[in-house]
């Protein structure tokens, strides 16, 4: 199709083929093709259901486009810059290979319509994936939290030793937050599954369509009932980008733990070689490359959703051609979620060694046993305000004398009070101060094996 046929016959010329190039989305939207097949299949049968078109005159188109999407398949269908765009090149192909009857297929229809179509069905399939990797995600990190109920790690506040922990406790926080990922995604999903199909190109169309019946044939949930915010309506993108951006949030933060957790000054975790790299001149090192590239990736999710607002804030109804901008950060955003949950999952499933030897001394070795010293005294009648002052006084003391609150004598523990007594060396190890915070929801063995079941029980049942 030469430029100058494309458009009617109020032009004259061909497009200059710079501003051709410029103009074209093909080269990205090519990707919509199959779901563009489907949508113009729908069309099709509902033209003829409507007796808008013959019967047979639809049954040649859908067997058109079922032939280009075999040959798009086959590799021997691709349409170059100048069919401008993925609907322009279909409708062009389908009446090379029908003839005639091919032109009648865009009856009833805009590329506005067409294209929203498009991407909400692109959009529905793609959620539907990253929600199933999610939930492989989410096994990835049960399954090691069950191996890790009685590994204690330090927890931290601002990145200060705090109060030892399960690992399982920490790995779980993880699944929670994918959970809510899971959840929020099953609520854009709902949003972008309503079709504008047959909202024409602004306004509606004179024709006696039925966009329910479209609507159904494509697995649509509602349609748009104004055509306007039908045909120029993004938000479902917009969402979309944000919830991706907060599992890029979740996967980051994750990623940041486990650089932290690998680091020699922490040693807590060891990367197998199945997951990490090497140096070109340091022979020794093995890099996290893995949740680094994770953690570097995801600023270009925010960057999609940033774009994706600014796109939006200034346009008026209906369709405007910035609307074709909206197509490659999705696509982007799209890609580099999935591909960051895929490495990630690897990454719990087989590429972490937790240094149990290792974990046991640094929470053997520190003071983070401090705020159990204050909960004991408080057990035993003492204001808490008051025994957290006198704890504060004796890791002062303690710390000034080189020692562990666990190695002070029972004669020093009774000159700061006398209400401790030989159980204290009992109520400070790294075992008990876990075991103890048995509240809900907190990291003590009982609860931790709580929340496993539950989370079993959620992948089970959904
Ligand atoms: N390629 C266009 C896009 O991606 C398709 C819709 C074009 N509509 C129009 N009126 N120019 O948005």
């Amino acid at each position: 199709m030469s430029q100058s046929k494309t458009w009617s016959d109020r032009f004259e010329s061909a497009l200059n083929p710079v501003i051709a190039q410029f103009n074209a989305s093909i080269p990205f939207d090519i990707e919509l093709l199959p779901y563009d097949i489907q949508g113009s299949i729908a069309h099709a049968q509902m033209l003829a259901q409507t007796g808008i078109i013959a019967e047979s005159e639809a049954e040649q188109i859908v067997q058109g486009l079922q032939q280009i999407l075999s040959d798009y398949q086959n590799g021997e269908f691709q349409p170059g810059i100048e069919q401008e765009d993925v609907h322009f090149a279909v409708e062009h192909r389908l009446t090379e290979i029908i003839g005639e009857v091919g032109k009648k297929l865009h009856t009833a229809r805009s590329r506005n319509d067409q294209v929203g179509t498009d991407l909400r069905l692109y959009l529905r399939d793609e959620i539907c994936e990253i929600r199933h990797q999610l939930r492989q995600y989410q096994q990835a990190l049960l399954a090691l939290a069950e191996n890790h109920v009685e590994t204690i790690i330090p927890g931290y506040t601002h990145l200060q030793r705090a109060q030892p922990i399960s690992l399982a406790h920490h790995l779980l926080a993880y699944f929670d937050m994918a959970q809510r990922d899971w959840e929020r995604l099953a609520d854009v999903a709902k949003r972008t599954n309503i079709s504008p199909l047959g909202c024409g190109a602004l306004a509606g169309t004179t024709f006696p369509i039925d966009r329910n019946q479209t609507a159904q044939a494509l697995g649509f949930e509602s349609i748009y009932s104004n055509s306007l915010d039908g045909v120029s309506d993004r938000d479902f993108v917009i969402e979309f980008l944000n919830a991706a951006s907060l599992i890029m949030v979740h996967l980051s933060r994750l990623s940041e733990e486990i650089i932290f957790w690998a680091c020699q000054e922490c040693g807590f975790v060891t990367l197998k070689d199945s997951c990490a790299t090497g140096s070109s001149i340091m022979p020794q090192k093995k890099n996290p490359d893995v949740p680094e590239l994770v953690r570097g990736k995801t600023g270009r999710v925010f960057g999609h959703l940033q774009q994706m607002l600014v796109l939006m804030k200034g346009l008026p109804l209906a369709y405007n051609k910035d609307l074709q901008e909206d197509k490659e950060g999705l696509f982007d955003g799209v890609k580099t979620t999935k591909a960051c949950l895929q490495a990630m999952t690897i990454l719990l499933a087989e590429g972490l060694e937790f240094q149990t030897e290792r974990l046991n001394q640094a929470v053997a070795n520190d003071f983070s046993n401090a705020t159990d010293v204050a909960d004991y005294l408080t057990r035993k009648g003492v204001p808490f305000r008051e025994a957290y002052h006198l704890v504060g006084k004796v890791v002062k003391t303690s710390l000034a004398a080189g020692k562990l609150l666990q190695d002070l004598t029972l004669e020093e523990w009774q000159d700061i009070h006398p209400a401790f007594e030989s159980d204290i060396y009992d109520a400070i190890t790294p075992q008990q101060v876990v075991s103890r915070r048995n509240s809900y929801g907190g990291t003590g063995f009982d609860q931790v094996r709580s929340a496993i079941a539950q989370a079993k029980s959620l992948l089970h049942n959904s």
